[in-house]
């Protein structure tokens, strides 16, 4: 039997060997990246065994591995609920593909009665009127982080995720809890199978161009799509997608009202095979024989052939020929003329408000007739960097925001979490009576708690009604913000500074009474931001002041028009 040592020094040599014979430094064997490592497997998979699945997923069971590793993966003691969270998602991910999203929900569940337990804990909220924004931003119940997607489609070629149900974020949220937002992203030249889905959706493009087709009944609508564009689906049809771009992704958002169960929906793939599996496997075989009037060799072939998952790769020849359709079909790009059902683009209407601090465009049932049933308005805001959004509130309408592009913050007064924290300081030593007494506390005398997040691509934020909110692009660059609004008919927007502050419309007596203080010193306040809607921003005011004159950053900002 050989000695560990002279097993090892044989391991070694051979390792040189093998790695001067080929030529490859041993820094290329263990490469740390492990984004480049998966590329370079899955890459080898093809050219071994193409078309071949089970390869790929090696790589990617590897990939994970190696990240979690990195993240001081493993079984940890007290490890904090996100942490948990994600590595529960992780292993879902690892097992089979339909029953992924179910198995994510339970995560997701099991993460919310952990959080439930923990409250009111050992965490220390003695003052919440004076905590750091860090400690702000961890109870912001409004705000949802990139992990708060979860993955419904993923493959090579794009993915579709879906934010968590509004509920299971909070029971503030609950209000809203039939809606869910939704993202696709699809590479270039790609195809997206054929689905249907038991919710309302309104869809909204925010990158990329592509087709989009909708089979009903009698016929198969098809629309080109591009930048801006939004198209109302309705419950239950059935729709696939191409990306015809050569080098753009497609990026689209899709705001979901669930039709069955609420705040629930699911996808239905009937063209497909293992992966997406079709719902025709679900069928016996001598159902499905009787149906097709086939026999089911024929079918278990024809349902076992898609193995590539939901978004696939295209030739530019196929995506020729499906375009082709597409420009010839009844309706595409007549609208606002004829009678279409088209897509509305909403950067090709005038901006509700524009100034160089910023631009908001808005869409409702008026501008786009089939957003009228779901009652949603579709707005899109683009704050220039180092601008805000002023500080208002929309009378009647929620409003869920993704974050497409830029960084900055949003700043929102509630009463609820205010109330809620009291509550739970006080939870669990307090009696019956004590709680109804709480209850009854927090229908008298208001207080407000400041909720606050900071905002990057593909997280999001929902502003409840009635809500004050304020939104701050960083210096870097635009904050781009696309919003999804219910209850939006008769909704007013109500801002609270700036030339359209509804206060300054009160009168001298008014204003007095209500501040305490002088009219002509309120009157001098009020009158100072002289801009509507869009200003500057805290940052952008500060260097104004010390600078005196314009820097030279933001005077190319303001040639540029931003
Ligand atoms: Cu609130």
């Amino acid at each position: 039997m050989a000695k560990p040592a002279t097993l090892l020094t044989f391991f070694l040599l051979t390792l040189f060997l093998v790695s001067t014979t080929f030529g490859f430094r041993f820094s290329d064997v263990v490469n740390d990246d492990p984004e480049q490592q998966l590329k370079q497997c899955r890459k080898e998979c093809r050219q071994r065994q193409p078309g071949e699945k089970e390869c790929p997923q090696r790589c990617e069971q590897q990939y994970r591995e190696q990240t979690k590793q990195r993240h001081g993966g493993g079984e940890r003691e007290g490890e904090d609920p996100e942490h948990q969270l994600e590595r529960c998602r992780e292993g879902c991910r690892q097992r089979k593909q339909q029953h992924q999203s179910e198995c994510e929900d339970w995560c997701e569940q099991q993460y919310k009665e952990q959080k439930g337990q923990g409250r009111g804990g050992d965490r220390d909220r003695e003052n919440p009127q004076r905590e750091s924004s860090e400690e702000q931003e961890r109870n912001n119940p409004y705000f949802f982080d990139e992990q708060s997607f979860t993955h419904r489609v993923r493959t090579e070629e794009g993915n579709i995720r879906a934010l968590k149900r509004f509920s299971m974020q909070s029971n503030l949220l609950q209000g809203i809890d039939n809606y869910r937002l939704v993202i696709l992203e699809a590479n270039p030249n790609t195809f997206i199978i054929p689905h249907h889905c038991d919710a309302e959706i309104v869809l909204y493009v925010v990158r990329g161009r592509g087709n989009i087709n909708i089979l009903k009944e009698n016929n198969k609508e098809s629309y080109n799509i591009r930048r801006g564009d939004i198209l109302r689906i309705n419950a239950g049809a059935t729709v696939f997608l191409i990306n015809k771009d050569n080098n753009e992704k497609l990026y689209v958002a899709k705001f979901l009202q669930s039709v069955a169960t609420s705040g629930h929906y699911r996808e239905f793939f009937g063209a497909g095979g293992e992966d997406p599996e079709s719902f025709y496997r679900s069928f016996s075989n001598d159902v499905l024989e009787a149906a097709f009037k086939t026999p089911r060799d024929r079918l278990e072939k024809l349902f076992g052939q898609q193995r590539k998952g939901a978004i696939i790769k295209a030739s530019q020849e196929q995506i020729r020929t499906i375009e082709r359709h597409a420009s010839s079909a009844k309706g595409s790009h007549q609208w606002p003329f004829g009678e279409s059902k088209g897509p509305f683009n909403l950067l090709n209407k005038q901006p509700t408000h524009s100034n160089n601090y910023g631009k908001l465009w808005e869409a409702d049932a008026d501008d786009y007739k089939p957003l009228q049933d779901l009652d949603v308005q579709v707005a899109f805001a683009n704050i220039s960097r180092g601008g805000m959004h002023l500080p208002f509130y929309n009378s009647k309408s929620a409003k869920v925001v993704l974050v497409v592009q830029g960084t900055g913050y949003f700043e929102m007064a509630c009463p609820h979490v205010w109330s809620q924290r009291r509550q739970s300081e006080q939870g669990g030593r307090q009696s019956e009576q004590e709680k109804e007494e709480e209850e009854q506390q927090h229908e008298g005398p208001v207080r407000y708690q400041r909720v606050r997040s900071r905002l990057s691509p593909n997280t999001g934020f929902v502003v409840p009604a009635g809500h004050p909110v304020v939104t701050v692009a960083s210096g870097n660059e635009n904050l781009q913000m696309l919003c999804f609004e219910v209850n939006a008919w008769d909704n007013h927007k109500y801002y609270l500074a700036g030339k359209k502050n509804i206060l300054r419309q009160m009168e001298k007596e008014e204003k007095e009474l209500s501040f305490s203080s002088p009219a002509k010193e309120i009157d001098e306040i009020f009158n100072a931001q002289g801009e509507e809607a869009f200003a500057p921003g805290p940052e952008q005011l500060q260097e104004r002041q010390e600078g005196g004159s314009h820097g030279p950053l933001e005077s190319i900002l303001d040639f540029a028009g931003f």
